[in-house]
């Protein structure tokens, strides 16, 4: 009998956000929203979808392996070289790039926790040990939920390899501002690669936390991973995209990249959407306009939210998170439970934001059982 390596069969699988069809399936609910996967509520840009209509007839062929055209477009409004640019299936592709290309087996990758869950799995994969560092209270007698970077610094040792710094942190939406990243790039040594996971820039609006893109500069071992998933509207294509100061570490993650998996529609959704981004704008403007909104509507609830600065907000539900997810999904609002610990809530058109809300008055009328910190 075969069996695979044991790495693999401990793995847990990845749980994506559920979708309106399990919940007809599972729970005959006929109608619901979705509020699971942060993704943004607006249809594709049109231009995208232009795009999409021309490149379909030529879907017969392999995509260029090599994204020319999206890469330069992505240098040019970077304002850095294509070759520290490298495209990718997603930026959970390049994540598992990266480890692929710079652990060996027994080697480490440190990062906060709760993070991306993504980075766990990852390194088992790899064969590489976790350093996980909890996160830390953001606001004196808050809930666990920013970024401890001394901490993070101190648990790096010889065997690290990379560091992950998701900045906003998923799920907790928390970021973390200048000087303490400065203060954490200028301490981990120079042999350990800090990937800065920004898959939700596009949504920061306080200007104390860096774009990471211009804090690499003159850091040959840092690089910044972004993704077309969230604020461009683009996730059922899967494309990322790596920024890397170092051209040769741009090109130790190409080595691994697994030949045309960055499709021909993903490369010229792509480019169309970084010439629309005057609408993209306008769309992450609306979307953070709903997120004040929504982080109001759900204090005055009651929940202890901490500012977001992704298209998502955390509620530090504790022991009562996986009844309080249960009970919105039998109401039809599907969100993103972390058992123990809390529930994520995209940020979703105004509607779908009223649904959770009065879902959750529902829900507080009808139990006491899940209303917050209960
Ligand atoms: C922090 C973070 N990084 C990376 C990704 C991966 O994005 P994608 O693979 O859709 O580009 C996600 C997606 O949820 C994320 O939350």
């Amino acid at each position: 009998m075969v069996s695979a390596r044991p790495a693999v069969q401990s793995l847990p699988a990845y749980k994506p956000g559920r979708n309106p069809a399990d919940l007809a399936r599972e729970l005959g609910v006929a109608r619901a929203v979705k509020l699971a996967s942060n993704e943004v509520a607006f249809p594709p840009l049109p231009a995208v979808v232009q795009a999409l209509a021309t490149a379909a007839a030529e879907t017969n062929r392999y995509p260029d392996n090599g994204a020319v055209v999206l890469t330069e477009a992505l240098a040019t409004r970077y304002g850095v070289d294509p070759a520290q640019v490298v495209p990718g299936c997603g930026a959970v592709m390049l994540c598992q790039q990266l480890a692929q290309s710079f652990n060996d087996p027994g080697s480490a990758i440190a990062f906060a926790w709760r993070s991306f869950e993504m980075y766990p799995l990852l390194a088992q994969v790899a064969g590489a040990r976790s350093i996980q560092v909890p996160l830390t209270p953001g606001r004196p007698g808050g809930p666990a939920d920013t970024h401890d970077l001394e901490a993070l610094a101190a648990a790096v040792d010889d065997s690290t390899r990379l560091v992950f710094v998701c900045n906003p942190n998923n799920p907790t939406g928390t970021a973390v501002r200048r000087p303490e990243l400065e203060r954490f790039l200028d301490a981990v040594p120079a042999d350990t690669l800090v990937v800065l996971d920004e898959a939700y820039r596009e949504f920061v609006t306080d200007p104390e936390v860096p774009d990471g893109i211009e804090l690499m500069r003159g850091r040959p071992n840092v690089v910044v991973l972004r993704t077309f998933s969230k604020a461009w509207g683009l996730a059922g294509l899967r494309v990322g995209y790596l920024v890397a100061e170092d051209p040769a570490v741009a090109d130790a993650v190409r080595r691994t990249h697994v030949p045309f998996s960055v499709s021909m529609l993903a490369q010229a959704a792509a480019v169309a959407a970084l010439a629309s981004e005057d609408e993209v704008r306008r769309r992450v403007a609306a979307v953070v306009a709903e997120r004040d909104r929504l982080t109001a509507g759900l204090r005055e609830r009651g929940f202890d939210v901490a500012d977001s600065q992704a298209n998502f907000v955390w509620l530090p539900t504790g022991e009562a998170t996986a009844e309080l997810a249960a009970a919105l999904e039998s109401r039809g609002v599907i969100t993103r439970p972390f058992a123990g610990e809390g529930v994520r809530v995209t940020v979703g058109a105004p509607d779908e934001d009223d649904a959770l809300l009065a879902a959750l008055d529902e829900i507080s009328a009808g139990s006491a059982t899940a209303t917050p910190g209960s």
